[in-house]
């Protein structure tokens, strides 16, 4: 029977690819995102072409009422939620040092980055913890976090707490549901070339050239999805609470 798997912030960029990843391997994709859909109707063009079915519900996901309509929207089109990504993110809009930062800054990059993940998470597990059991699992958690998690970047602070704290929540779903048939898992991009680094362009450019990360190139929003279609395919069905550093070895220490 053919599963659903729900993306957030897949209009565009790596919840886009994502989302076309998924459908390719046969799941109904089920899409949130504030964006109007028009916006991007060249991504949902490509998801007909492939013969996908998709649902596409315009909303925030640091809004309650927008997660529970989008969920509400999933679940009478296609029953069950077999897997989750959480993609959506936002970056700072103004990039300043932390001693400048302003709260109104990090209570939107905390709003939409953290927050909304985790009561998005919460309502979905709930959902996926009345299903019935698919082979050994009631569904897969995967969380776009991001190698700022563990780096210092003192000109976008709110961003990087934000991507620390989603770390813990892998640690925590992984280990509430891990008794549950659900497993979940993080993985952590590194420099990724989509809108949202297109600002930043000429600087990770210059970085890639001056040989800073090991594989000297720009990762794509394919080389997520890769790594989330390994996350969902069931062979990793020992491991939970588990991150992928995708980062062209940019994790590793050197001298
Ligand atoms: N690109 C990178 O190098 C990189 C590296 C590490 C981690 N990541 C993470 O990967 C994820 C995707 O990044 P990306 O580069 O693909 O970003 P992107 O190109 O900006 O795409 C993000 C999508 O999420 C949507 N979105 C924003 N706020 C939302 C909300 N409240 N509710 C629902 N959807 C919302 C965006 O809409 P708008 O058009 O309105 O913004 C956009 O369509 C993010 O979590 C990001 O932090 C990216």
């Amino acid at each position: 029977m053919k599963q659903t798997a729900v993306i957030t912030g897949g209009s565009r960029g790596i919840g886009f690819a994502i989302a076309r990843q998924l459908a390719s391997e046969n799941y109904n994709v089920a899409i949130l995102d504030v964006n109007d859909p028009e916006a991007y109707r060249e991504n949902l063009n490509q998801l007909d072409e492939m013969k996908a079915d998709w649902l596409y519900y315009r909303g925030s996901v640091a809004e309650k009422a927008d997660r529970e309509g989008f969920v509400q929207a999933v679940t009478e089109k296609y029953g069950d939620i077999d897997v989750l990504v959480n993609n959506a993110g936002v970056a700072p809009l103004v990039r300043q040092d932390i001693l400048q930062m302003t709260e109104e800054s990090f209570d939107r990059v905390m709003t939409i980055n953290l927050k909304g993940a985790m009561f998005f998470t919460q309502l979905v597990a709930r959902k996926m913890l009345e299903q019935e059991y698919k082979g050994n699992r009631r569904g897969v958690i995967v969380n776009i976090c991001s190698s700022s998690a563990y780096i210092s970047s003192i000109i976008r602070g709110e961003y990087c707490m934000s991507k620390a704290g989603m770390a813990m929540m892998t640690l925590l779903y992984a280990d509430r549901l891990a008794g549950e048939g659900i497993n979940v898992y993080e993985i952590r991009p590194g420099v990724i070339d989509t809108d949202m680094t297109s600002v930043v362009h000429k600087k990770y450019s210059d970085l890639i050239e001056k040989g800073a990360f090991p594989i000297a190139r720009w990762g794509t929003p394919q080389d997520i999805a890769d790594a989330v279609s390994v996350f969902v395919s069931g062979k990793l069905s020992y491991c939970t609470g588990n991150y992928l550093d995708l980062d062209g070895g940019f994790h590793i220490p050197r001298l």
